[in-house]
């Protein structure tokens, strides 16, 4: 094992933590023959290249969220692995989420009837955390629609195990000091004549994790009295300060620990899906399903570790046993998903994906 980033303390870190090599540069990673696999959480602009680069020299690759923002890149990037041989996996996105697999195995077998809708919502402070300007800017795939819907549409495809066909929405921009798109509302049609309705806002105030038990996203215990620090920390900083702590929370930052392992699974707000004889309510603990007469809690085991479903598609791929779900195709499906969230609220109208795909492929 071993590790490349341009931050020689993230670099340290992680070689620390994990008794490994540190990298002085990408070359050097991918042309250690030790290393098998690479994991590519950079920012998005980068993911391009650098996975075309490992493929080229061998290494399969998990690749971060959106896999890129363009279809030409990431068509490159399917080339590249195929050419090469190796597995793309494009992840973690909450579509791994334990209870979401459990959610559409269970759809699958349509043991309640077929699926008719799902309405997803979430809500965060996710437009008030640090942040490099980057990150805030449409252009460069900043704001909620790339890193956000990205999360959304991975767990309705999942659940639907069918494509999205048309999406209907209205992006927000509330926040005239803080510039960039922190919401949306969106209607998606499925294949089969289901639907459903994805709702984000990353604007601070109603806080959905609510209704998920007070469980964070990433499955530990959250403290309700924190409602508004994110907001009121980010007020507080002036200059540069809000670059530095975005750094400080980073790998190898001041403030940027490993979290104990959690207990609860990672989630994405309110999941609920109606099939036509039941309704299944996805928890960080488990599901509940609501039939006609009863309901009940089918309670899941608590993590094995963390992102381990994300791992176990890696492992599995690269070991010959079972391609990935969320492979490059996937990925590249998830991209045209958030161009047609974007594209419909920009033109007051709905976007059919296979639009988009025919003038990506002009
Ligand atoms: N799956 C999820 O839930 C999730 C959550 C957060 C971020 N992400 C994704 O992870 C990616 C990174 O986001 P982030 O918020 O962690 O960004 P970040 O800026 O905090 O971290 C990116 C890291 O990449 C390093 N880096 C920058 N340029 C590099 C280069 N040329 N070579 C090697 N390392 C380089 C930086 O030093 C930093 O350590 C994004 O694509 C984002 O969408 C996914």
């Amino acid at each position: 094992m071993g590790a490349f980033d341009v931050r020689a303390e993230a670099r340290e870190r992680f070689a620390t933590e994990f008794d490994c090599l540190r990298y002085d540069s990408l070359e050097a990673l991918l042309a250690a023959p030790a290393i098998d696999a690479i994991y590519i959480a950079t920012p998005h602009g980068l993911h391009s290249e650098q996975c075309i680069a490992a493929a080229k020299a061998g290494k399969h690759v998990l690749v971060e969220k959106p896999m890129a923002l363009q279809l030409p890149e990431c068509d490159a990037m399917i080339d590249a692995a195929q050419a090469a041989g190796t597995v793309l996996v494009v992840g973690p996105s909450h579509g791994f989420d334990e209870p979401v697999q459990e959610a559409a195995k269970l759809i699958a077998t349509n043991r309640f009837g077929p699926l008719r809708q799902i309405t997803a919502f979430n809500f965060t402070d996710f437009m008030y955390r640090p942040r490099h300007q980057v990150e805030l800017d449409p252009a460069q795939g900043g704001g909620v629609v790339h890193n956000q819907a990205s999360h959304h549409f991975d767990i309705l495809r999942r659940l639907a195990g069918q494509p999205v066909t048309e999406v209907t929405s209205l992006v927000g921009s509330w926040d005239a000091n803080r510039r960039g798109d922190g919401a949306y509302s969106a209607f998606v049609r499925f294949r089969s004549d289901a639907a459903a309705t994805m709702t984000y806002s990353g604007y601070g105030h109603f806080d959905s994790d609510e209704l998920m038990g007070w469980i964070s996203e990433l499955g530990h215990p959250k403290d309700a009295l924190q409602h508004g620090a994110a907001r009121r920390r980010l007020t507080a900083m002036h200059g540069d300060e809000e670059s530095r702590a975005k750094l400080a929370r980073g790998f190898g930052g001041e403030a940027g620990t490993s979290p104990d392992p959690a207990a609860a699974h990672e989630h994405f707000g309110f999941v609920l899906v109606s099939c036509e004889r039941a309704d299944l309510r996805l928890m960080p603990d488990g599901i509940w399903i609501f039939e006609d007469d009863r309901r009940h809690f089918l309670r899941l085991p608590s993590p094995s570790g963390p992102r381990a479903g994300v791992i176990d598609e890696l492992v599995n791929a690269v070991e010959g046993l079972c391609p990935p779900v969320q492979d490059g195709i996937w990925g590249r499906e998830t991209v045209l998903c958030c161009e047609a969230l974007a594209r419909s609220s920009a033109m007051g109208r709905a976007v059919s994906i296979e639009e988009i795909k025919k003038d990506k492929e002009k």
